[in-house]
């Protein structure tokens, strides 16, 4: 599918000096991770992530919470970064100054060689434990689920953000300082109705940067948004960096490793 990139955004991104980028699920869809809203697949097809993903739903039932995300933890590891997320490798390394802020808790950005990058909502590979905190990368073997902190005993959960948890406080520092100095803000598979990310998109708009939004629907940023590429971000964000005269050095490599897979497949 030829994607049409209109000539002004590649003249106003060319002249920028800081981009910020914030991407959602949507950027992970190609990668078959399914976007957080889209509806769950098997025996978590009952439940609505919005349930599940609570600091009140893993104190009712911590078995519950705990093996759900061990089932996308699976199903992410069978799973790998896309054509959008190696296209903003290329942008990153283009760019003069480049943040990526992300809501995803894949690990996909880092996994395809982003540097310059948030984990806003944190990492469903990390584990720590839920009354202390405590980062913990391996526990002894037992039949009890979930397992308990090596430290302090408390029962363990993936660290990443709940609803109703704050945002680590140096991150969300970060995130606003970049959005309010960037004169391009991308916003990529996201909804964006999720606070506090959801405020960035308007806080770069007010500090006068120019808004890029690339989504195959509609969104609460559409009407904040310069351009909005409607399509996905595996087509979108590679024909990006080809209209901006980028090298694809990322893009190229995963294309010709997925073409040795498929050799060896
Ligand atoms: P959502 O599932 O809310 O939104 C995903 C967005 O991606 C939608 O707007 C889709 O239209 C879009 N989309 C789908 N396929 C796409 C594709 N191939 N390319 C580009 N866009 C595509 O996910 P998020 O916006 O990431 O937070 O949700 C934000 C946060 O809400 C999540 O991080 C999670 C949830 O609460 C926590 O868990 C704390």
């Amino acid at each position: 599918m030829a994607v049409d990139i209109p000539d002004d955004l590649i003249e106003t991104y060319r002249k920028a000096e800081r981009v910020v980028v914030l991407t959602g699920a949507g950027v992970s869809a190609e990668s078959g991770v399914p976007t957080f809203r889209e509806a769950q697949s098997g025996l978590w097809a009952q439940y609505d992530p919005r349930e599940l993903a609570t600091p009140q739903a893993f104190v009712r039932n911590p078995r519950l919470v705990w093996e759900w995300y061990a089932w996308r933890r699976e199903l992410i590891q069978r799973a790998r970064p896309n054509l959008a997320h190696y296209a903003l490798v290329d942008l990153e390394q283009a760019t003069p100054h480049f943040l990526l802020i992300t809501q995803n808790i894949d690990g996909f950005h880092w996994l395809a060689g982003s540097r310059d990058m948030l984990e806003l909502h944190g990492n469903i590979a990390r584990t720590k434990c839920f009354d202390e905190g405590h980062r913990v990368d391996g526990w002894p073997q037992s039949d009890e689920i979930p397992p308990r902190c090596p430290r302090c005993r408390s029962l363990l959960r993936p660290d990443v953000v709940w609803f109703g948890e704050g945002i680590p406080e140096h991150a969300l520092r970060a995130a606003f300082e970049a959005t309010r100095q960037c004169q391009v803000f991308m916003a990529i598979g996201t909804s964006a109705v999720v606070q506090p990310a959801a405020q960035l998109p308007l806080l770069a708009k007010r500090a006068g940067a120019r808004i890029i939004e690339i989504n195959p629907e509609q969104t609460a940023i559409s009407l904040l948004a310069d351009w909005s590429l409607r399509g996905s971000a595996a087509q979108v964000l590679p024909a990006l960096v080809r209209a901006l005269g980028f090298p694809t050095t990322a893009i190229d490599g995963a294309r010709q490793s997925e073409t040795a897979q498929g050799r060896d497949t």
